[in-house]
């Protein structure tokens, strides 16, 4: 391949009086991972050229010739035919020595005003605002299928826990909507993180910006940025947005991950609230009874390394100096993994959230056991005009006296209630009910089924378009 560099194949290796050896040169090299950013690096220098010619800083011809050169090569990486060079060190490389072998002299004018600094940060800028849409949808289409579940689920009753102690009786829809809070959270963090990724780096060269007469405005205008980094030293080594999406990132995987613990918990056959479609699951290869919730402990699992990529990019900034470091090349790894395996993780998600088959029976008959509306009982005798922690102890004693017998509070007499307390009239029984005990808390965040249709309702109003 004809190149604009030298015979020894690199961009500087005039200055340089032997070769890197070939591991320098394999430890050195990005192509083979950043060249994902290859339709992104062309779109960068599409509006690098279009400014720099609108400047006069290289003529019309040349722009013609460039957007010619890089139109066929978009077509050979779409087509999987461009030739990758190791030599060639990385993406910004390869895609500059092929145009120029295509088009001559216009490929060697390209870099003019620009360097590969203020280049990489822009191509991970454009990528990522991009991922971070694609997020945003499915951030949507999770919380769809959770609102299509807990739409089927406003009135079914199972126990709350505090401590994994069976606490109070709460509604299932209700319980899915507050993983629904979650991801609406995740994705406001998206949007508002997505502001400060798109930012323009390109102008900011090297470090110090360049003498030739460009128009940033320009060229953020073209690749739809909000504004242009405005400290050349700064637009080159920061880091931070993608931190700061890792972070988001974390969260994300989080929110799924604790999901995926209550999942892998109702589907226990000890539990057995619920069951999850076959093709989400896997077998035992020696024990024929098990079938095991696979993705839910995968994605949990894999909040680990998501996890470790966020502290993985902190370390990588927190000893550099201004201003670009060989260091940032180390971003990108961590970074295209998380975007990954948030990216396939939220699918699946949506993917398996319809296929929850729930057995009602077994949630109630949960809620049944473990005394969920003591709480109920304590609220009708304050109501009755007792004070709260007398009437706290008062049930505290009739809880112990079940227990013991191995029956409910529902189970026990009105004389016997009464025991307890001489408050005690024959409606006590409505408040028992595991229906009286939800239908109560009707309020804005309750978990009376009223409340669950309202706030589904609420928080369809919120989705993004599908
Ligand atoms: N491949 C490099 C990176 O990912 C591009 C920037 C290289 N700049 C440099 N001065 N070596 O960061």
């Amino acid at each position: 391949m004809t190149s604009q560099f030298s015979k020894k194949g690199e961009a500087w290796s005039a200055r340089f009086s032997e070769p890197v050896s070939d591991l320098v040169k394999r430890y050195t090299a990005s192509v083979f991972f950043d060249k994902r950013l290859a339709l992104f690096d062309i779109e960068g220098s599409l509006a690098h050229a279009d400014m720099l010619a609108a400047q006069g800083i290289i003529g019309a011809q040349d722009l013609a010739d460039i957007q010619r050169g890089m139109t066929q090569i978009r077509g050979e990486i779409e087509r999987g035919e461009f030739d990758w060079q190791l030599d060639l060190e990385d993406v910004h490389l390869n895609i500059e020595a092929r145009l120029t072998s295509l088009i001559g002299d216009a490929g060697k004018r390209l870099h003019t005003g620009r360097s590969r600094n203020d280049q990489v940060a822009t191509d991970i800028r454009l990528w990522l605002r991009s991922e971070i849409d694609q997020i945003g949808a499915l951030l949507g289409n999770l919380r769809r299928a959770l609102l299509d579940l807990a739409a089927q689920h406003s009135a079914t009753i199972l126990p709350g826990f505090t401590h994994l102690q069976v606490a109070q009786p709460v509604t299932f829809g209700h319980h899915l909507l507050a993983y629904v809070e979650m991801f609406s959270r995740d994705a406001e963090r998206m949007v508002d993180l997505r502001r400060r990724v798109n930012r323009l780096p390109l102008g900011a060269a090297a470090l110090a910006g360049t003498s030739y007469p460009i128009d940033r405005e320009r060229v953020a205008k073209t690749l739809g940025f909000d504004e242009v980094c405005s400290n050349s030293l700064d637009a080159v080594s920061d880091r931070d947005f993608a931190i700061e999406f890792c972070a988001a990132a974390a969260l994300v995987m989080t929110h799924v991950s604790r999901f995926s613990e209550e999942l892998v918990l109702w589907m226990s056959p000890r539990v057995g609230f619920i069951d999850l479609a076959d093709r989400f699951c896997t077998g035992s290869s020696i024990m024929p009874q098990k079938k095991n919730p696979d993705v839910p402990e995968l994605a949990r699992g894999k909040t680990g390394r998501v996890n470790g990529h966020l502290i993985a990019l902190l370390t990588l900034m927190k000893g550099q100096p201004l201003a670009y470091n060989k260091d940032n090349q180390e971003d990108k790894e961590p970074l295209f993994d998380t975007v990954d395996t948030v990216v396939d993780t939220l699918r699946i998600f949506a993917d398996m959230v319809p296929g929850i088959s729930v057995r009602a029976e077994a949630m109630r008959n949960a809620a049944l056991q473990g005394f969920s509306t003591a709480t109920d009982l304590a609220d009708y005798l304050v109501k009755k005009g007792l004070p709260f922690r007398d009437a706290h102890e008062a049930v505290a004693h009739a809880v112990r006296i079940c227990s013991d017998r191995g029956i409910d509070l529902a189970d026990l007499s009105l004389a016997e209630l009464q025991a307890f307390s001489p408050l005690v009239t024959d409606d006590v029984f409505g408040f028992l009910t595991l229906e009286g005990s939800v239908a109560s808390r009707n309020h804005i965040g309750g978990t009376a089924p009223a409340q669950v249709e309202r706030a589904i309702a609420a928080a369809r109003a919120k989705l993004p378009p599908q």
